[in-house]
C-alpha cells in the first residue's frame, strides 16, 4: 500500500502556471576584478508544477541560479522567463522579485510570537489586498489540507518540527505563487528527520500543484522527491545530464528499496561522483 497516497485525498490538478525556462543564462561574478564565473551558457526548460531537483557539488553555481530566478541578483547574460514573461534577459539583468516564486526559508523563517495561523495569513494580511476574513478562511483551509488542523492556535515552537516544516510551507502557499524554491532546505538534518520533512513537502505538494525547484547534493533525497535530476557540472555549472525519474507520484519511503530506485541511483551517482571530484580538486568550497 501507498501510505502517502492513501492520505491524499484528492488527486492533484495538473499544473497550468509556473513554466521556467532558462535559456544561456551566464552569470559572472566581479566581472571587471576577479572574475569568477558560476553558471556558464546554462540552458534548461522546467515545465509547470514538475519537481525540478538541481544536484551539483558545492560551490557549482546551483544557488547562483536559484537566486537569479528569486530576482535576489543579476544575470551576466542569457535569458529566464516565467509563463513565457521575461524575469530577466538583454537590457533586464535583474528579475523583479515577486510574490509568483517564493524561497522558502526553512527552519526559523516562522514568527516565534505569532500562532501558527496568524504565521500563515500574515503574507496576504501584510499585502491588504484580500479582506481579513476570507484571508484567515483560506489560511484554515490550506492548514487542513496541509494536516495542520488542531495546530491553529499553537505557536511554532510548540508543535513537531516535520508540522513546522509543513506551516513553513503553506505560509508560502497562501501567496498562490506560481514557483517554490528551496536551496537545501534539509541538508543538516539526520536521514530519518529527513524523511518526515520529505513526506510533509509531498503531501502539500499533491495537494498545490506548483513548480518546485529544488537544490540538493542529496541524490537519494532528488530521486525520492524530484519527477527530473538535474545533474550539474562544477563550477561554473550547467546541466550535465537530466533524467526523468520515472516512478509514478505519489511516493512515498517504500520507493527507496524498488529495484527501479537503485538502479536510478546507479545510473545517476558516478556522474555526481565526477563532478564533486572535478569540484574537490579545483579546491571549491560551499558557496
Ligand atoms: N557574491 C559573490 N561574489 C563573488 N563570488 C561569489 C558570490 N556568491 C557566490 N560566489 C562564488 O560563485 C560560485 C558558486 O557559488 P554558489 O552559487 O553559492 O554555489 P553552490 O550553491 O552550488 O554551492 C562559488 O565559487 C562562490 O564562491
Ligand atoms: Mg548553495
Amino acid at each position: 500500500m501507498n501510505a502517502l497516497g492513501d492520505r491524499v485525498r484528492q488527486a492533484p490538478q495538473a499544473a497550468t502556471q509556473g513554466a521556467i525556462r532558462i535559456d544561456d543564462v551566464v552569470k559572472i561574478y566581479d566581472p571587471e576584478g576577479s572574475a569568477v564565473m558560476a553558471v556558464d551558457h546554462c540552458t534548461l526548460d522546467i515545465p509547470a508544477g514538475e519537481i525540478c531537483m538541481i544536484v551539483g557539488p558545492s560551490g557549482c553555481g546551483k544557488t547562483t541560479l536559484l537566486n537569479a530566478i528569486a530576482g535576489f541578483h543579476s544575470i551576466t547574460s542569457g535569458s529566464i522567463h516565467l509563463d513565457g514573461q521575461l524575469l530577466c534577459g538583454p537590457g533586464k539583468p535583474l528579475a523583479a522579485p515577486g510574490s509568483d516564486r517564493i524561497v522558502v526559508f526553512q527552519n526559523g523563517a516562522l514568527f516565534p510570537w505569532k500562532t501558527n495561523l496568524d504565521n500563515v495569513a500574515f503574507g496576504p494580511l501584510m499585502q491588504g489586498k484580500m479582506d481579513r476574513k476570507a484571508i484567515y478562511e483560506k489560511a484554515r483551509h490550506m492548514m487542513a489540507d496541509a494536516g495542520l488542523s488542531g495546530t491553529e492556535n499553537n505557536f511554532p515552537g510548540e508543535v513537531s518540527s516535520g508540522l513546522r516544516r509543513r506551516v513553513e510551507i503553506v505560509r508560502a502557499l497562501m501567496n498562490d505563487p506560481k514557483v517554490l524554491l528551496f536551496d537545501e532546505p534539509y541538508r543538516a538534518l539526520d536521514s530519518l528527520t529527513k524523511s518526515v520533512m520529505h513526506e510533509a513537502l509531498l503531501e502539500v505538494y499533491y495537494k498545490n500543484k506548483v513548480t518546485i525547484f529544488f537544490i540538493t547534493h542529496d541524490l537519494e533525497e532528488a530521486i525520492f522527491l524530484g519527477h527530473r535530476l538535474v545533474i550539474m557540472t562544477s563550477r561554473p555549472c550547467r546541466p550535465k545530464k537530466i533524467l526523468t525519474v520515472d516512478i509514478p507520484h505519489p511516493r512515498d519511503y517504500g520507493v527507496l528499496t524498488s529495484p527501479r530506485f537503485r538502479e536510478l541511483m546507479e545510473e545517476t551517482s558516478s556522474v555526481v561522483h565526477e563532478e564533486a571530484r572535478k569540484s574537490f580538486a579545483s579546491g571549491e568550497r560551499e558557496g
